[in-house]
């Protein structure tokens, strides 16, 4: 299956994307992850988004979809994948849609509240990238990485000031997602707010793994 997972910031498209990458055995393809390793690695495109990213703005269209037409062209992909974070506006939906063939759009379903309470509780680790959450799912030891040891850290855009942009951002550009592919039918609502095991196993009964 090709799946698109679509929502606001901080409805936990890419904590469930990973559970389910790993049970569905396709690959997790996350646009703010290629754009935060390609910062972390300093390489062109990475310097070129960097305060982007970091405001909470949106990366130009032409970019991320070379971007994603590349990854989508690798090996992994060709037997199903999970979008995480693309396509964000309609021009990028649009060229989505001459790249490949879309089977389903789960959207996250979220209040601003709850958005604002996960984003500025996320911690992600330094060395391996693991998310976590100060109140939701704690490390053993505070501040440190439970599988590497790292230390943790708090997203630039997950500052309070960047959260309330990046809603805006959602609003505008993003939310008018929901109706485009509603009006193809490939829309699935999900209710984000439980936790992920309820929300994994929500999954699994709507899309049973073959
Ligand atoms: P991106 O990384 O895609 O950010 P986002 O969409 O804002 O998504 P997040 O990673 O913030 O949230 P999420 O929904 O994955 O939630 P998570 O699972 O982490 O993009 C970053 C930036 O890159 C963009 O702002 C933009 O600049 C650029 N970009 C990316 N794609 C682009 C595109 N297509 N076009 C242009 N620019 C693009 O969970 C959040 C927190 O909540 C975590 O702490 C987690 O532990 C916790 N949590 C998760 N699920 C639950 C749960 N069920 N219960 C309790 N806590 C939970």
């Amino acid at each position: 299956m090709n799946f698109i997972f679509l929502g606001p910031p901080g409805a936990g498209k890419g904590t469930l994307a990973a559970k389910v990458a790993l049970s569905y055995n396709i690959p997790h393809i996350s646009t703010g992850e290629i754009f935060r390793a390609a910062i972390k690695a300093k390489t062109p495109l990475g310097l070129k988004v960097q305060a982007i990213i970091d405001s909470g703005s949106l990366v130009s269209d032409d970019i991320t979809v070379e971007l994603v037409k590349d990854r989508l062209a690798q090996s992994d992909a060709q037997n199903g994948f999970i979008l995480d974070g693309f396509p964000r506006t309609i021009p990028q939906a649009e060229a989505l849609a001459n790249i490949v063939k879309v089977d389903s759009v789960v959207n996250f379903d979220i209040a601003d509240e709850g958005v604002v309470e996960r984003l500025s509780g996320r911690r992600v680790c330094k060395g391996c990238g693991q998310n976590y959450h100060v109140k939701f799912m704690p490390t053993k030891v505070e501040g440190k990485c439970d599988s590497c040891g790292e230390d943790l850290y708090t997203r630039d855009d997950d500052k309070i000031e960047a959260i309330q942009h990046r809603l805006e951002v959602y609003r505008s550009q993003t939310a008018p997602l929901i109706d485009f592919y509603k009006e193809k039918e490939l829309l699935t609502d999900i209710d984000a707010r439980p936790a992920t095991e309820v929300i994994l196993s929500e999954f699994e009964n709507k899309f049973p793994c073959k």
